[in-house]
């Protein structure tokens, strides 16, 4: 009779958190008849304050630990004491940008500098950090990092270097998705027909399809190698019912994507800007101000009322699917496509090829039927044409030019004291960051979506450059007395720019493979570039870190700052300076406020992926490819997503 327990297990897994279909075709269940699936973003959700007494509750432990520590040197380390003493804990949040797998791979490695899991952290790093944090943001690249360890059980990058070469092994990515089995072209395919007919299930059951749900698919099983299909039946709010996040033993995470506008191409700071955390999915902004349960996307309602009393659907919040959302950046090719130098004939070609996808919305992630349809907490003055359409259409959430995930983060609900930002985007033409993101986040707040947003000031992209500000962390907002010209004190922040230390980490944002290697090379240079390697270039740093972190509760209850403090700020803090001259490098493309997504064409790894995609004989048909969700043929999305990564990858 044994057997019937892991049956009888596997059944109540299904039933309980996973898509009912066990699939990844969402599935009809039942709800309360008077259930409401929307509510004004007038706060905090219940259940994130819920689940904050939680997770206060243990990072009051665990960031005093790391604090502690940090601050063992100092004179005297009495104001530790007495803002525990007077329960005023900082709150820490830490956000990951995009920037494909290198933010990925790069942002491992920072991550595992605060994790207190990670090797050799709480001796030369800032491990622990990450165990006092609350929220953990991320974007795209970034959110594939943050997705993929939150999702697998909380699981560390050090577990993902201790099982290299295992079946289990996280972020597998020697091959690239477009050709995942390597030289076994079987394997490729047969992966490919899986992948195909999840999508195909989803169709049938009702629900629009574009090609964010096949890249989704394809990126999930890096992503969730141990489950079954890459986890075709797992859902995003599943996490809702894993220990470890319902007893707050981990940050909540949150992922971010931009809302496109019906009929429009354009993303930019207008954009309304939507998040996906544990509980709910929505946006902060006047131009929806609402959230819905996560859950039961694909619920067909009208001002969060199901149109059939006491029916709703589930499944369709699919982990890989969302994770994918925050990262479809395929219109980005055709928005940038006249600014490269690819000659005008083939131009044309892809033009054509990229006008189709968009012109049939199959570049980005259909939200259908729109879980806000109707909804009446859209404020006077902003438009209504999210809550009017039929279908929510998403997009990554670099678009708008703020590749790193701050917006989440600086809602003044959220009461967070210092964000730790892990900026390994390209800015420059070389690939490395150079705030960019926080400039866009910076000038958001004075525009049209926000009214309730604050940023520090920051410089502009030739003194970031021209100070070194991308080549080592700097503080921004280290005076809250200095931001009072904002709508409220936002949190200081703590900017961590990939740089070089022990590899040269700026990869191309096509990139889509990466040997062994080269990917502990990436966690390597990452672990490095966040501790001014391994506190060997400064000694005292990990105290400069901790004294960011009490910074804005030292000030609000009128405590006395540490001495040491006083030189860190004097080291790490933006002091205000904007160069006059020219910086010497350029930004990526002529920047003009939403940038993000760079093509490239120097990477020789991009290359052989794209010899593979190119070899499998594919001039047919691109233009119908592209036009719609073929009935069971995996062959033909195979050829026309490969063309497209092809495309991208070989030709810019
Ligand atoms: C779910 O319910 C809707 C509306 O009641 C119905 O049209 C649809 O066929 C159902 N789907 C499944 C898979 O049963
Ligand atoms: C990491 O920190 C947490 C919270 O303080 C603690 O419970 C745990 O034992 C630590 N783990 C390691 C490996 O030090
Ligand atoms: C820095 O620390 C990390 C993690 O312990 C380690 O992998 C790396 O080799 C160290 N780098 C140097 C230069 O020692
Ligand atoms: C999740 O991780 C914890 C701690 O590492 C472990 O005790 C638990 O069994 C894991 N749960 C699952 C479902 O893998
Ligand atoms: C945003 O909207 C405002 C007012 O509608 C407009 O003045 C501004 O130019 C827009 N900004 C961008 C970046 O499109
Ligand atoms: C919030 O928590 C309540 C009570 O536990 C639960 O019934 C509800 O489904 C949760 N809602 C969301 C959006 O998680
Ligand atoms: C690119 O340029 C062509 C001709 O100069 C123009 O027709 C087309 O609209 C442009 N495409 C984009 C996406 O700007
Ligand atoms: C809405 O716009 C009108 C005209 O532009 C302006 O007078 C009014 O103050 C605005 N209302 C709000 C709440 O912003
Ligand atoms: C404390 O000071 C000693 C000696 O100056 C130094 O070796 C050590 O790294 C310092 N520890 C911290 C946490 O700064
Ligand atoms: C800190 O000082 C300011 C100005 O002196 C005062 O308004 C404020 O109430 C004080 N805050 C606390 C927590 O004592
Ligand atoms: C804060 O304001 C003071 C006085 O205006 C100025 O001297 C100082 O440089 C400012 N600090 C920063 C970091 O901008
Ligand atoms: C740049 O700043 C310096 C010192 O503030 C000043 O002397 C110089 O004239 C400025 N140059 C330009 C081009 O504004």
């Amino acid at each position: 009779m044994l057997w019937l327990v892991p049956l009888f297990l596997l059944a109540l897994r299904a039933v309980q958190a996973w898509s009912p279909t066990d699939s990844y075709a969402p599935g009809n269940v039942s709800c309360a008849d008077d259930i409401s699936l929307v509510r004004e973003a007038s706060g905090l959700s219940p259940n994130e304050t819920a689940w904050l007494e939680k997770r206060d509750a243990y990072t009051k432990q665990a960031l005093r630990e790391f604090l502690d520590g940090a601050t063992a040197n100092f004179s005297n380390s009495s104001l530790v004491d007495s803002l525990w003493s007077a329960d005023k804990i900082p709150r820490v949040a830490m956000a990951f940008s995009g920037g494909g797998y290198r933010a990925m791979l790069s942002g491992a490695g920072m991550i595992s500098a605060f994790d207190n899991r990670t090797n050799g952290s709480t001796e030369h790093g800032l491990g622990g950090l990450l165990q006092g944090a609350t929220y953990l943001a991320g974007l795209s690249g970034g959110n594939w990092l943050v997705g993929s360890l939150a999702w697998n059980n909380w699981t560390s990058v050090q577990h993902v270097i201790d099982t290299r070469g295992k079946d289990d092994e996280l972020w597998d990515i020697s091959n690239s998705i477009v050709n995942p089995g390597g030289i076994n072209i079987l394997s490729s395919a047969s992966r490919w027909d899986q992948i195909s007919d999840a999508v195909e299930a989803k169709q049938d059951a009702g629900f629009n399809t574009s090609l964010a749900d096949v890249w989704g698919r394809a990126l999930a099983y890096n992503f969730f190698p141990t489950l079954s299909k890459g986890g075709d039946g797992y859902t995003w709010s599943t996490l809702r019912d894993a220990d470890v996040f319902k007893n707050g033993e981990m940050p909540f995470p949150i992922s971010v994507a931009d809302g496109r506008y019906p009929g429009t191409q354009i993303v930019d700071l207008n954009s309304t800007l939507f998040e996906f955390n544990p509980f709910e999915m929505g946006s902060w902004d006047p131009s929806l101000n609402a959230f819905t349960d996560v859950k039961y996307l694909g619920t067909n309602a009208r001002n969060g009322t199901p149109v059939t009393k006491g029916q709703c659907v589930a499944g369709f919040d699919n982990t890989g699917f969302v994770i994918g959302t925050s990262s479809t950046l395929f219109n980005q090719f055709l928005l940038q496509l006249n600014t490269t130098s690819v000659s005008s004939f083939l131009k044309g070609i892809i033009g054509d090829f990229l006008k189709d996808l968009s012109e049939d919305y199959d570049d980005i992630a259909i939200y259908n039927p729109n879980p806000f349809r109707e909804t009446e907490f859209v404020e006077s003055n902003y438009t209504k044409g999210i809550v009017n359409s039929e279908n929510l259409f998403l997009v990554d959430g670099g678009e708008d030019g703020e590749n790193i995930p701050f917006v989440p983060l600086i809602q003044k609900e959220r009461d967070v004291d210092v964000i730790f930002a892990l900026d390994n985007s390209a800015d420059t033409d070389e690939y490395w960051p150079a705030g960019l993101s926080l400039i866009s986040t910076y000038e958001r707040q004075f525009g049209a979506q926000g009214k309730d947003i604050a940023f520090p000031y920051v410089p502009d992209f030739d003194t970031f450059i021209n100070e070194g500000l991308n080549q080592k962390p700097v503080f921004f907002g280290c005076d809250a007395s200095n931001t009072t010209g904002l709508s409220y004190t936002p949190p200081l922040i703590v900017y961590m720019p990939n740089n070089r230390q022990s590899y040269n980490s700026n990869t191309s944002t096509f990139k889509m493979s990466y040997s062994s290697s080269q990917r502990m090379k990436m966690f390597q240079n990452g672990f490095e570039a966040v501790t001014r390697n391994n506190l060997t270039d400064d000694s005292s740093f990990r105290g400069c870190v901790a004294c960011a972190v009490l910074r804005r509760k030292q000030e609000s209850q009128n405590m006395t700052l540490p001495q040491e403090c006083a030189k860190c700020f004097q080291d790490y803090c933006w002091n205000g300076k904007i160069s006059n001259k020219t910086a010497k490098v350029s930004t990526i493309e002529n920047y003009s406020g939403s940038i993000s997504f760079i093509t490239d064409s120097a990477s020789a790894d991009a290359a052989s992926s794209t010899a593979a995609a190119s070899s499998s004989g594919t001039s047919t048909s691109k233009k119908n490819a592209a036009a719609s969700l073929p009935s069971s043929n995996s062959l033909k999305w195979y050829v026309a997503f490969a063309s497209l990564l092809g495309m991208a990858i070989g030709l810019m």
